[in-house]
């Protein structure tokens, strides 16, 4: 750290802490988004164990979008990022710096639970990519959305982006091992692991189908 700061004028020096305060601020902000939304769902949730005795999600987690990873996305969408345009580039560009996993235990739930929360009239919903019903060509299944909450802040109102992901527990299971290999480097067998991904999706696939409809089976004999 003394090393970095030497170089550089006490002008230089104090921008740079403006800028931090100001990316801090907005950062801020995505995490009330995250805890609106969060909160949201958990309204439901107790909702449907008080009503229907049962959880329509099993967890949620969330996670803030790193300084790094920003950067990165900017650059990869040849997006120049100033210390003037910082707010706009991130707000424009990115749609996943506030990020929600619903992980729920049955596919019916994903929906309705979505359904609710998006018809919530402060929740507007911006995009929908639904690869259960379109799965991507590796296998990967979820359902993501794209809200914008408002978030009550001194200034007023402002819209926030969310990404929330919708997957059962066995599509986390198979996204999470997925995930290990996509941070992997010069993998030798990569085509027959990638090819055993995509039938084991295929396979939880059909055991999430029966499952589900397993349930729907005894929720239809209860007397
Ligand atoms: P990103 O730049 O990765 O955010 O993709 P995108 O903006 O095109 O959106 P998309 O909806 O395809 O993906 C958003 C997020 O979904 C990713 O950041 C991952 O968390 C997750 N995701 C999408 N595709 C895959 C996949 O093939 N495997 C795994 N494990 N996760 C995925
Ligand atoms: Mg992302």
């Amino acid at each position: 750290m003394e090393k970095l700061f030497e170089d550089i004028n006490e002008y230089q020096f104090i921008k740079m802490m403006e800028t931090g305060k100001k990316y801090m601020a907005l950062m801020s902000r995505y995490r009330c988004a995250i805890m609106e939304v969060e909160t949201k769902l958990r309204v439901l949730n107790e909702e449907f164990s008080s009503q229907y005795d049962r959880n329509p999600f099993e967890s949620i987690k969330s996670r803030l979008k790193s300084p790094i990873s920003i950067l990165e996305k900017l650059q990869r969408r040849g997006v120049k990022l100033t210390e003037d345009n910082m707010a706009a580039a991130i707000e424009q560009n990115l749609n996943d710096v506030a990020g929600l996993r619903v992980v729920c235990s049955f596919q019916e739930d994903i929906y309705r639970l979505a359904d609710l929360l998006a018809c919530q009239d402060d929740v507007k919903v911006l995009r929908v990519k639904d690869y259960i019903k379109n799965p991507k060509p590796n296998g990967y299944r979820s359902l993501h959305l794209i809200l914008e909450v408002p978030v009550f802040l001194e200034e007023g109102k402002t819209p926030i982006k969310v990404e929330v992901q919708f997957r059962t527990i066995a599509m986390d299971f198979w996204a999470s091992l997925d995930h290990k290999l996509r941070y992997k480097k010069n993998i030798e067998n990569e085509e027959e692991i990638m090819e055993k991904l995509r039938q084991s999706a295929e396979t939880i696939a059909a055991l999430d189908s029966e499952m589900q409809s397993i349930r729907n089976m005894i929720e239809r004999s209860s007397i």
